[in-house]
């Protein structure tokens, strides 16, 4: 958070609404559904690849700011399995502009102590896309601040079956001793092992859907939904975000605080009380 503070003009907007945030409650995991680059160049006239082009920027400084207000985890959607199905010229200029930022901010992710690595099924992508991103996540192994998770090639309900596979083959090779299914065991055969659960789901574009996103992982998420495109977004964006996080109350199912009057209330089950009335 004070490395924010420092990098930030003061008197700026920035700077006051960074003032409203509560380091003590930040978002330890930030996820990203990054979403409208087409539509930012169709209402400028351009083709689709250059809202693309025009992601890199905040993409950038989501990262940046996210290390330096000191969160712990952020995972952006950059690569839908679904996204195969576009022009391949689309697809490729993609490639082609992740493998060029990932060679140009390897130093600044370094400096920034940010920790790279990748969910999806990683072995579906081109080769050199593959070699570009085992060389980022073996430089920044020891990094020890932000862990950055870029989805590629990712769907959440594959991220599912790919969890369970591998459940049953560790079954298989320990000869079938089937213990009974658990969230822990599940949790821990997903892309995301090890990871906590994303506090904050952000979503650029205004359209209200998951996107097969995280399936599992958003059950609790707070959701935060802006209309601007990916392109707009700022770090003013993502101030507000968080600050919006902040205001939530998250009762995972349960209540924020035990209703003193429920207490002199008997249980009811079907409409019959639990326990006979206390005379
Ligand atoms: C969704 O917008 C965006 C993508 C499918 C790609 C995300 C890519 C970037 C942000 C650029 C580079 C990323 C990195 C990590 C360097 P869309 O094309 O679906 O927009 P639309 O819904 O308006 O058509």
């Amino acid at each position: 958070m004070k490395s924010f503070l420092e990098a930030v003009r003061p008197g700026s907007r920035e700077a006051r609404l960074a003032a409203e945030i509560d380091p003590q409650r930040l978002p330890s995991h930030i996820a990203i559904i990054m979403d409208g680059n087409g539509r930012w160049a169709r209402r400028r006239r351009l083709p689709r690849v250059a809202g693309h082009r025009a992601g890199v920027r905040p993409v950038r400084q989501t990262i940046e700011a996210c290390a330096q207000l000191g969160i712990g985890w952020l995972t952006l959607y950059a690569f839908s399995a679904d996204n195969w199905k576009r022009p391949r010229g689309e697809v490729e200029t993609l490639w082609l502009l992740l493998r060029h930022y990932l060679n140009k901010e390897l130093p600044a992710l370094k400096r920034n102590q940010v920790r790279f690595q990748v969910i999806g099924r990683m072995d579906g992508l081109p080769e050199e896309v593959q070699r570009a991103l085992d060389l980022v996540m073996l430089e920044t192994a020891a990094c020890t601040g932000l862990r950055l998770s870029l989805a590629l090639n990712y769907s959440g309900r594959t991220e599912i079956v790919d969890a369970l596979n591998a459940i049953l083959e560790r079954e298989r090779r320990n000869g079938y001793s089937p213990s009974p299914l658990t969230e822990e065991v599940v949790s821990a055969s997903l892309y995301t092992a090890g990871m906590p659960d994303p506090d904050l789901l952000i979503r650029t574009s205004g359209e209200m859907r998951i996107s097969n996103f995280l399936l599992w992982q958003i059950a609790y998420s707070e959701i935060w939904v802006t209309e601007k495109f990916w392109p707009d977004f700022r770090r003013v964006d993502l101030l507000e975000a968080i600050l919006e996080y902040q205001k939530r109350e998250r009762r995972y199912g349960g209540l924020a605080e035990p209703d003193p009057a429920e207490a002199l209330v008997p249980a009811t089950v079907g409409g019959c009380s639990a326990q006979p009335p206390v005379p």
